[in-house]
């Protein structure tokens, strides 16, 4: 397999709609990269730009030792010699073509004997799950098995890059799962290098070796899921890859007796806390699985800062745990927790200082977490 090596990439479109704006991105050979990002932030343009079906305004684009696109060198590798399998958003299926032809379209394209193209593409619907549909049309097939169908034809030319376009978007909620579990377990076993996009964190989350965060064109962060969610570059990723609860105040004190003041919001912050000056504008996050509730008990322990006692407005089941809303004077703060509470509980609040985040208020990067 290949790397794919995005090297200060810009698209604009037109005069001055700017898709992509300087990319530094490289994907490990074989490795399951997620780009994830709103609507109309790049996330097509970028998979385009890798399959050639878009020319890079500036920048250079390499696939393994092949430069494919760099305008300044005059290079442009088109689509059919770049040996890149795209999925896209729709899925693109013929409907008049049997499932079979769909397949074997890319392949036929490529002229290849007859016999050939017939082995290779019960080969990948072997793989895929999808032999016994060859013979149906697409419409006669469920979403999931379109999907199928749709990367087996994106693999049957044995590509060296995947690229998938929000593969799961139109498949019901429930059979996501299902897809993901199946996505994730193909890409291992072929071991192709994979860039698939996605708005949804949950595909990011669960597929990812790593997480490529977009916005407005323009990479945030690239990092592990876990140091995508534990530690977010700044406010628009920890907000997008996960429910967080954001609180504006300000630093009060020094040395070992630092506080975060938000009004309502007030607790001391940890002792070894580094980066952030008395009198600094911050915005303190903290997720709502990392904080603890308690009706009666004072809990005292050196991961837990008292923030004050609230009432819980919300209390709902949500499977295994329960989505808690309490309200602590005018500030409504988000729960997830173990046990349940009732409507107009008094509670005492605490978070969880190992898990605390606090933003720079002005630039919104993070300054501690
Ligand atoms: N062919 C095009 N012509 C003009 N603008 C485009 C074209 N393709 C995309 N754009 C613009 O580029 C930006 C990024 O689009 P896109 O890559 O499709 O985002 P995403 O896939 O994240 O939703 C958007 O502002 C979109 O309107
Ligand atoms: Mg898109």
């Amino acid at each position: 397999m290949v790397r794919v090596y995005l090297h200060e990439v810009t698209k604009i479109f037109g005069k001055n709609v700017v898709a992509l704006d300087k990319v530094e991105l490289e994907v490990k050979s074989g490795e399951f990269m997620v780009v994830m990002g709103p609507s109309g932030h790049g996330k097509t343009t970028l998979l385009r730009v890798v399959a050639g079906l878009e020319e890079p305004t500036d920048g250079e684009v390499w696939i393994g030792d092949n430069l494919v696109a760099s305008p300044k060198k005059g290079v442009f590798v088109p689509p059919k010699d770049r040996n890149v399998g795209m999925v896209f958003q729709n899925w693109a299926l013929y409907p008049h073509m049997k499932v079979f032809d769909n397949i074997a379209f890319p392949l036929r394209i490529k002229k290849l004997p007859k016999d050939e193209i017939e082995k290779k593409v019960k080969e990948i619907a072997e793989v895929l799950g999808i032999a016994e549909t060859l013979d149906r049309y697409p419409r006669q097939l469920s979403g999931g098995q379109q999907q199928r169908v749709a990367i087996a034809r994106a693999l049957v030319k044995e590509p060296q890059v995947l690229l998938m376009d929000e593969p799961f978007s139109n498949l019901d909620a429930r059979i996501r799962v299902t897809a993901r579990a199946f996505v994730k377990d193909i890409q291992r076993k072929l071991g192709i290098t994979t860039i698939l996009v996605t708005h949804d964190p949950a595909d990011a989350l669960t597929l990812a070796d790593r997480i490529a965060v977009l916005r407005r064109g323009v990479i945030q962060q690239i990092g592990l899921p876990n140091e995508i969610y534990d530690r977010p570059a700044n406010v628009f990723v920890a907000n997008f890859i996960g429910d967080i609860n954001l609180f504006e105040g300000s630093i009060v004190g020094k040395g070992n007796e630092m506080y975060f003041d938000g009004g309502d919001v007030k607790l001391q912050l940890p002792s070894n806390i580094q980066g952030i000056a008395n009198s600094q504008n911050v915005i303190l996050g903290i997720r709502p699985e990392d904080i603890v509730l308690t009706k009666e008990a004072q809990l005292s322990n050196n991961d837990l800062a008292y923030v004050g006692k609230g009432i819980v407005e919300i209390s709902e089941f949500a499977g295994g745990k329960f989505n808690v809303m309490v309200k602590l004077q005018n500030t409504e703060i988000k729960v997830v927790s173990s046990t349940s509470f009732s409507l107009g509980d008094a509670v005492n609040i605490y978070f969880r200082t190992s898990k605390i985040k606090i933003f720079d208020k002005q630039s919104e990067n993070i300054i501690y977490g």
